[in-house]
């Protein structure tokens, strides 16, 4: 990891949430539960400027994100601009609401690369996930229309309950959409997955089954698919290394201009958020209490303090220490080592086929 001089490392991702806005519920949503206005959202002359400062704080990649991104007017004035500050772009889109008009215009603009999720191989399903009839069916014209402009297609599978039996199937519509990468993820149950836990929950034969599709997978397409985990963390007994280490690898802008260190920060109660409207994004990366608190050891607790993995998952992650053991400085529960671990499988075993609380703004 490169570093910008003062100790600090030189974060290489900005994740730029556009709007919050999105035509789309999913359950599983990594938006905050309080959702940003519109009437707050960063206009495109402070984008802009973030990306002239995030490129020379050291970042290579800007996802812009939401919410769905093409809700916003301005996307492609937003694109030029992070072609003009040499970032490369990689739009994370619905692909509702999109249209293959402002793709060709966003794809002149300079954008480098396109994300496109799909929820299921089967089309009912991934409409009734997405809450959204129809969806499946733009989803797979879009990614259609990405390929024929040679833009780069990613295509991401977010697994849960209803579609965890179906990870083969859904690697072969990705594979027949023409897509170049493959990212399959379990949810991560914050924000709007956290409010519907017990109806995303596979259970644990649904689980160990998925773990043989996948080891399948990986032998067949080697290198060609990223598998990140399909095992959710409260089956699991070690930590992820999330978001790298906080305020180590990215920084992650709201709607309205806010700099967290990862999506869910804001769930870590007395933790101070600067603004792009009022701080340079290097005065934020560099010096803002939230992305100093959890930098280093010092705030670690035993077991972590002294464990060898230490410098490899940095305790697991805060937001899920403190939302399962109330305290974002101890060991992820997830840890079989955590004095928490007890806590995840009961909670696991709510899992049960119950109506979803869709997203809605
Ligand atoms: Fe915040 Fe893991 S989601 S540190």
């Amino acid at each position: 990891m490169t570093s910008n001089g003062i100790g600090i490392p030189a974060p290489l991702g900005l994740l730029a949430e556009l709007t919050h806005r999105c035509p789309l519920g999913c359950p599983y949503c990594s938006n905050p539960i309080a959702l940003d206005n519109r009437s707050g959202e960063l206009d495109s002359a402070t984008w802009a400027r973030v990306f002239r400062e995030a490129a020379g704080l050291g970042v290579l990649q800007v996802h812009l994100s939401g919410g769905e991104p093409a809700a916003r007017r301005d996307l492609p004035e937003i694109v030029e601009a992070a072609r003009a500050a040499g970032l490369y772009s990689n739009l994370i889109t619905s692909a509702v609401g999109l249209t293959p008009q402002t793709l060709s215009v966003l794809a002149d603009r300079g954008l480098d690369h396109v994300q496109i999720s799909i929820q299921d191989s089967e089309q009912a399903s991934a409409d009734h996930i997405a809450g959204y009839k129809g969806a499946s069916a733009r989803k797979r014209a879009l990614a259609a229309e990405v390929v024929k402009f040679g833009l780069p297609l990613t295509v991401n599978m977010v697994v849960h309950r209803a579609n965890i039996a179906r990870v083969e199937p859904m690697v072969d519509l990705a594979l027949a959409l023409g897509a170049s990468r493959i990212e399959v993820a379990h949810v991560q149950y914050y924000g709007w997955a956290l409010e519907n836990r017990a109806a995303l929950m596979p259970t644990r034969e649904q689980v160990e089954a998925a773990v043989g599709q996948v080891e399948r997978l990986r032998k067949i397409h080697q290198g060609r698919i990223v598998i990140d985990a399909v095992v959710p963390d409260y089956y699991a007994r070690f930590p992820k290394p999330c978001v790298g280490g906080w305020g180590r690898r990215s920084l992650n802008v709201t709607p309205a201009g806010k700099v967290l260190p990862c999506h869910a920060a804001e769930v870590i109660p007395g933790l101070e958020f600067w603004n792009v409207r009022e701080h340079s994004l290097a005065e934020i990366w560099r010096t803002s209490p939230a992305f100093n608190a959890f930098r280093g050891d010092d705030w670690m607790q035993e077991p972590c303090k002294s464990c060898a993995l230490k410098e490899k998952d940095f305790g697991g992650c805060r937001c899920q220490a403190f939302l399962l053991a109330g305290d974002a400085c101890a060991a992820d529960p997830v840890c079989h080592l955590s004095p928490h671990h007890a806590l995840l499988a009961p909670l696991a075993a709510q899992g049960a086929d119950v109506p979803y609380n869709y997203r809605h703004l």
